[in-house]
């Protein structure tokens, strides 16, 4: 036999309607999203045969027109979704955006209907391309009006939010008629690599006409083609085959019908000649006993793929589905399955059902995420009005209106010109902007924009073209930009009063920078500029001066914070109450004069080769104040005798508070506060102080909890001066503590804040789970392993610290795991910023306490598996951080 390799199934179109026995018990899993594209707004309908409910698109896309086919398609019967599309005539790109109910690390099986019908009563078929998200994941191609094109991928979600473009390639107007999302058991169908395209899903012996298959009792909504030949036999059987035992629960329907060969020795054979001998396959055969064997029969069956064996002797099971893949992908210019009798057997082979996947590599990376961030908060303020739906860059070179990106490789595109010129845009200038750290043009021109113009412009260091012209701003454009538009790196177009600080210039005449060279204009610039400059040292908050003086050496710490080895032995009552002992030190209880509790920490002497960097980062450090970073009250530092305190945390440390040997349980509400609090203290710490200061040393250990159990961030900055003593002996330039340590910088010695994102992501798993960062059990296991085992192996709520006794809303803890997993993959670009993620863990809080309480025990929300160990493999594999013994 041969089938052609194609992925289309015009014959589908004669016959979606099952005429086989309807099953009564529809067991459709939740997750299920059914789009009939084209259809009126708000119009939904179930569809009789498969009892699915389809709704229109317009919740998940807003462009594009809905048209139904022309009368001369329809036909009885005709399944409702291709009866209308939905077309895009306007802009090359067009996006749906589909949000998946579980989380991250899911797998979905999605599938895109096509069916021309002379819909624009023009009679020429179009030709365009189907993304999903940045990857092209088919071309879709029709040979006439009436050739129904359907292309399925099964795909893993990296995010929730799942997004299917089309793109006119200048060979007509996209179109779309159906978009159907089912969500799979993590634990099937399986590649090394890449995601699977359907090339072929058969259901053998199937005797009753042409119709596909399409069971309600599929839980994953797959539809079969019936295939038989002349050279087989058809077997079947009205028992009920059970397709439970394994992930890929194949669905009884096709089960019940399988073939063997006509010759009763000879083998079932099955091969495609594909027409490209590059493309690799994955087979799925499926294998039950459809007939009751005497004591006397056996059925024994061998199976090879192009003539390699693949499973020497196999007995399938009596009405109960055995599922054989193979786990490689297979490369070959044919494709044959060749299944045999072993020599012991009496009965020949049979088969049931068979799949046959392409793989396809999704080469393209999303767009650079603090990118995506910054510009998805750009749009939400702004309420920008543009066609902004799916990832910014891509697919590659077709980024969203107003954008351009730049694309190197196989590296995150990266955003490197706004256009918001003319775009109706009020308000101040918001900070984002600046977190496009790569933009080099932004043009804000004509809109309404008020407030200042802002500081942080001067931190964009690629712009080479500004254009703020055409708003009511005020303040002045920083020196420093205006310094670089004088030598000429710049383009600058600003209103003229926002350059002029005297306000001797003319109002209403725009100055478009660089100034005539004129020995006159050069004068008032630099005059501008000294005022400039005095305004802004003296408009600066403390931080920022300290550092500068710390720099030129000339600052004094006040008297008040700097405290002799006497009042420290005084303070301490003779160092009588040791309360921790951190890595720098042991930590002493005490009592200032006014009777305020304070914790003092006392630096251990083999580190006092950094007492000059010590006085510098303490002086820093007193002037970082923040509701949660632990209270810097002062510092000794005499005669080699260094410590440092602390307001006094009554509570302890987090690290302590979370341990099971610690009689209070942290509720999930609590804990979720405690995330927020550490957050918002390294937020502040990234994104508040100038420079930014990287903490290197987050951990439970290193959060403080309050009386009221406000937890506050200790110990920042220091880890910059001294070695963590513990192991220096082991990590001379790298510091950090093992289990929490950035994978990345750990193997690059390259600090950057997503080291403490990274970090952080490890408490955030702590406080889900209460498991410490290193598991100890037979051998040590990462917590980020052990995570993925869990959710590989069942559903989330094996994770969560089971001292929470159930009492959270799954929801919120699924949402807390994401953003735990999104902080933590090996390579630090992939991970969100500090700001980001207290967004996120506000939102998880949120869903927390709006729970309803009296219902603690219901079940899960029909929210299942994830599957994290691809995720894992792929992102975790090189966690390399040492590992105590
Ligand atoms: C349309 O194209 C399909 C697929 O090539 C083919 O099977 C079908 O016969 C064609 N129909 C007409 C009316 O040409
Ligand atoms: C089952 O087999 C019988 C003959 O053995 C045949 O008449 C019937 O149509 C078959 N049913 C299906 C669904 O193929
Ligand atoms: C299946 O379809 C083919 C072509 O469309 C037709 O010739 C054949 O009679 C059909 N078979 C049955 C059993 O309906
Ligand atoms: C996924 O399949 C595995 C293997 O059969 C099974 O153990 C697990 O319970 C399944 N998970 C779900 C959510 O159905
Ligand atoms: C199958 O092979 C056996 C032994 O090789 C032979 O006796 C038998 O006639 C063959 N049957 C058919 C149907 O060819
Ligand atoms: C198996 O046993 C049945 C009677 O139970 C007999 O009719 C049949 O011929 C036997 N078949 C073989 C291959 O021995
Ligand atoms: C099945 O996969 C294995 C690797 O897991 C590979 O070595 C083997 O060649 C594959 N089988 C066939 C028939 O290609
Ligand atoms: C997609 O939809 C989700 C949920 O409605 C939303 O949070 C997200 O921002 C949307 N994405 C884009 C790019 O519009
Ligand atoms: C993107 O544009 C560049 C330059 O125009 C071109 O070389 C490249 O092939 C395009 N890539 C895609 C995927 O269209």
């Amino acid at each position: 036999m041969q089938i052609l390799a194609g992925l289309d199934f015009s014959w589908l179109l004669l016959s979606w309607l099952l005429a086989l026995a309807v099953l009564v018990h529809g067991q459709l899993q939740s997750g299920f999203i059914s789009i009939d594209c084209g259809s009126p707004k708000d119009h939904s309908f179930t569809d009789d045969v498969t009892g699915i409910s389809y709704s229109s698109d317009d919740q998940f896309i807003s462009t594009g027109v809905n048209v139904n086919i022309d009368n001369s398609f329809m036909y009885d019967g005709i399944p409702q979704p291709l009866s209308d599309v939905r077309s895009f005539p306007q802009g090359s790109r067009n996006c749906y955006n589909l949000t998946l109910s579980g989380t991250i690390g899911r797998k979905f099986l999605i599938r895109a209907l096509f069916l021309y019908g002379n819909y624009d009563r023009k009679n020429q078929v179009p030709q365009f391309d189907l993304y999903l998200g940045v990857n092209l994941w088919y071309s879709v191609k029709f040979s006439n009006a009436s050739h129904f094109v359907s292309t399925e991928i099964i795909n893993l979600a990296e995010s929730s939010s799942i997004y299917v473009c089309l793109i006119n390639i200048g060979l007509g107007t996209p179109f779309i008629s159906g978009l159907e999302l089912r969500p799979l058991n993590a634990s099937v169908y399986n590649t090394d690599s890449g995601s699977l395209l359907l090339f072929e899903r058969l259901d053998v012996g199937v005797m009753t006409g042409n119709q596909s298959i399409r069971d309600r009792d599929d839980v994953y909504d797959r539809i079969w083609s019936p295939y038989t030949s002349p050279n087989w036999i058809s077997l079947n059987t009205s028992s009920v085959v059970d397709g439970s035992g394994d992930g890929y629960r194949a669905p009884p329907m096709v089960m019940k019908t399988a073939v063997r060969p006509a010759n009763g020795n000879g083998s079932l054979e099955l091969y495609w000649n594909p027409t490209d001998s590059t493309l690799q396959y994955y087979i799925f055969m499926y294998f039950a006993e459809l007939e009751k064997l005497q004591s006397n029969q056996s059925r024994k069956l061998s199976i090879s793929i192009n003539g390699s064996p693949l499973l020497g002797s196999f007995v399938p099971r009596y009405l109960y589905t055995t599922t054989i893949s193979n786990s490689s992908s297979l490369s070959r210019n044919e494709l044959r399955v060749s299944i045999f009798k072993t020599t012991d057997s009496t009965l020949p082979p049979i088969l049931n059902a068979i799949e046959v996947y392409v793989v396809k590599q999704f080469p393209e990376s999303p767009t650079y995420r603090g990118d995506v961030d910054a510009i998805m908060s750009i749009r939400w303020t702004y309420r920008v009005d543009k066609n902004w739906v799916g990832d910014p860059c891509g697919p590659r070179n077709y980024s969203w209106e107003g954008l351009n990106c730049s694309y190197s490789g196989s590296d995150s595109p990266r955003i490197i010109a706004l256009n918001l010129s003319s775009s109706g845009l009020t308000g101040e200038i918001i900070a984002s902007i600046a977190s496009l750290t790569s933009i080099q043009s932004l043009d804000l021109s004509n809109n309404s924009l008020s407030g200042q113009v802002p500081d942080f412009l001067s931190q964009l260091t690629s712009l080479r073209f500004l254009n703020l012209k055409g708003n009511q701003l005020t303040g002045y454009v920083p020196d420093i930009l205006i310094e670089r538009s004088n030598d000429g790196s710049l383009t600058l177009s600003v209103d003229s009063h926002n350059i002029c600080a005297s306000g001797s210039c003319k109002k209403g005449k725009n100055i478009v920078i660089p100034l005539v060279a004129s020995v006159t204009s050069a004068l008032v610039l630099l005059i501008i500029l000294i005022i400039l400059w005095r305004l802004k040292s003296t408009r600066q908050p403390a931080i920022e001066s300290g550092v500068l003086s710390n720099r030129e050496g000339s600052f004094l710490a006040s008297k008040s914070q700097q405290f002799t080895y006497a009042e420290i032995v005084n303070i301490t009552n003779n160092f009588q109450k040791a309360i921790g002992k951190g890595g720098f030190g042991t930590v002493y209880h005490g009592y200032l004069k006014d009777g305020s509790q304070v914790a003092v920490k006392m630096l251990s002497q083999s580190s006092s080769q950094g007492s000059k960097e010590f006085r510098t980062e303490a002086e820093l450090l007193m002037r970082v104040h923040h509701r949660n970073l632990a209270s810097f009250i002062g510092y000794c530092d005499e005669g080699g005798n260094m410590a440092l305190i602390y307001e006094y945390m009554a509570k302890g440390n987090l690290k302590e508070y979370l341990s099971d040997t610690n009689a209070n349980v942290l509720s999930w509400e609590r804990r979720l506060q405690i995330a927020i609090d550490a957050a918002q203290g390294l937020e502040y710490l990234h994104s508040g102080c100038k420079p930014p200061i990287i903490h290197r040393d987050v951990k439970t250990a290193n959060i403080l909890l309050s009386e009221a159990l406000e937890a506050k961030i200790a110990d920042f900055g220091l880890s910059k001066v001294f070695p963590n003593d513990g192991f220096s002996h082991v990590l001379t330039q790298v510091m950090g503590t093992p289990g929490y340590l950035d994978p990345e910088y750990y193997v690059s010695s390259k600090l950057n804040e997503k080291s403490d994102v990274f970090s952080f992501g490890i408490v955030l798993l702590e406080l889900i789970t209460g498991q410490p960062p290193i598991i100890k059990s037979s051998e040590s296991v990462h917590i980020i392993q052990w995570v993925g085992n869990m959710l590989e192996r069942g559903e989330i709520r094996n994770i969560v610290d089971p001292r929470l006794q159930g009492d959270f809303d799954i929801n919120s803890i699924w949402k807390a795991t994401e953003i735990a997993i999104a902080c933590t993959p090996s390579t630090s670009i992939r991970r969100p910023t500090m700001n980001y993620v207290l967004t996120e863990l506000k939102d998880c809080l949120a869903i927390e306490a709006a729970r309803d309480r009296s219902s603690v025990l219901k079940e899960d929300h029909g929210i299942t598996l994830v599957n994290s160990t691809e995720m894992f493999l792929v992102d975790h594999g090189s966690i390399t951080g040492p590992v105590p013994r």
